[in-house]
């Protein structure tokens, strides 16, 4: 079996449903269920034998040393994390509380676990350190795409948390051999992602006829991949990919934030003819602080060794996103209420009565 941490996120429920689709492999997810993560992402595998949810967080070093013991996992497939560059920018001690130290406890308990294990389930065992092309920092325009060479170099505390995390990592395979891999993604896109992120946010908006709020120019460019295809690469390298080696998975779909936003109000307008023009609602708002400029990923390397590429061609996967979002209205209704409008009002002062 194999434990996933913050698997009732975006990407870690995308990952959970995929693999049990995929395999029959048991699955335990750990899971602190924060602001972004939500059980009913789940709802259709809750109670299916195979299936376990633990809430706890990954800090808890004692709690996730007796799940080890309890369950054995071959793999652990860690995405727990503070996810939201804005939300960094404003408070970054959760993203110190949960990316560095949830990831430096979770790495000291897995560490003693596979110590134990006797030689060939220690040959066997992987820990996949789900990390982000964010610790590379920004690339200009013209700039050859990211590699796994890349220098660190993270610009927002967001960032900054992630890249300590893959230096313990990285520390934690040179010092013991811990058989550790890193991946570094570019952004996802998909169902189920929290309306905090650009494409949901602007999706939330523009259906409820609200301003879609550009960062200044709105020509920052982001190299966009399918949830699912993430979740498949993520699939390949634990089974395929080099203990102490690093994969940089990319989209090779690079785009600027405001071909993005257009080309989801050119969607909208398709399925929502009466409420368009969608692009009337777009409006430029101050930039956010540090703003990395262009993010690319050069995907070479999980490619030739993993085997990996992407299926979902970015049009296809956008509209088919919007439909997953009209087609479930309640989610969106069920992880907006509360605490999600105090962060709008704080992020985009004054855009609630722009509407
Ligand atoms: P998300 O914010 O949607 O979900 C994070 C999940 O982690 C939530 O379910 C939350 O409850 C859980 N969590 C947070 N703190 C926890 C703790 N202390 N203990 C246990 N669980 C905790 O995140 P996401 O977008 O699905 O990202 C998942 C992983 O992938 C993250 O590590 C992120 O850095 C990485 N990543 C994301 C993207 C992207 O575009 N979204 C791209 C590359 C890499
Ligand atoms: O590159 C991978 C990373 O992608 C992940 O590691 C992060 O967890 C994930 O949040 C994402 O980071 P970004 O900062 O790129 O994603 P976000 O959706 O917040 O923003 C995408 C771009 O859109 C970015 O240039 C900022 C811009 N933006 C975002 C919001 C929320 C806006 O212009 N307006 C907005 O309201």
């Amino acid at each position: 079996m194999i434990l996933v941490t913050g698997g009732c996120g975006f990407i870690g429920s995308a990952f959970v449903l995929d693999w049990l689709a995929a395999s029959g492999e048991p699955l335990v997810n750990l899971d602190a269920l924060t602001y972004a993560g939500h059980p009913g992402n789940l709802a259709e595998v809750e109670g299916r034998p195979g299936y376990t949810f633990v809430h706890g967080d990954i800090a808890d070093l004692a709690l996730v040393q007796s799940l080890l013991q309890q369950h054995r996992p071959r793999a652990v497939v860690h995405l727990a994390a503070e996810t939201h560059v804005d939300r960094s920018i404003a408070g970054p001690e959760a993203f110190v509380h949960t990316n560095v130290l949830g990831s430096v406890r979770l790495l000291q308990a897995c560490l003693s676990y596979w110590q134990a294990l006797p030689p060939a389930e220690a040959a066997a065992f992987r820990f996949l350190n789900v990390s982000t092309d964010e610790v590379f920092g920004a690339l200009a325009r013209g700039d050859a795409p990211f590699t796994e060479q890349h220098p660190y170099r993270p610009n927002s505390p967001y960032a900054a948390s992630k890249a300590a995390a893959d230096h313990f990592v990285r520390s934690w395979w040179h010092t013991y051999g811990f058989p550790a891999l890193t991946t570094h993604c570019s952004n996802n896109y998909g169902p189920r992602q929290f309306p905090e992120k650009l494409i949901p946010l602007m999706l939330h908006n523009a259906l409820e006829g609200k301003p879609l709020p550009v960062y200044g120019d709105g020509l920052q460019v982001r190299d966009w991949l399918h949830v699912q295809d993430h979740c498949a690469a993520l699939r390949a390298v634990l089974e395929r990919g080099q203990p102490g080696e690093s994969y940089a998975i990319g989209g090779s779909c690079e785009r600027t934030n405001l071909d993005v936003v257009r080309a989801l109000c050119a969607v909208l307008d398709e399925l929502r003819p009466q409420a368009g023009p969608h692009a009337r609602l777009i409006e430029h708002v101050p930039d956010r602080p540090g703003h990395d400029r262009r993010y690319a990923i050069d995907s070479n390397k999980v490619r030739r060794e993993a085997g990996w590429g992407p299926k979902i061609a970015f049009g296809q996967g956008l509209r088919s996103t919007v439909e997953w979002y009209l087609a479930h209205r309640e989610w969106v209704q069920s992880v907006t209420s509360g605490s999600y409008r105090d962060w709008i009002q704080r992020q985009y002062p004054g855009l609630e009565t722009r509407a």
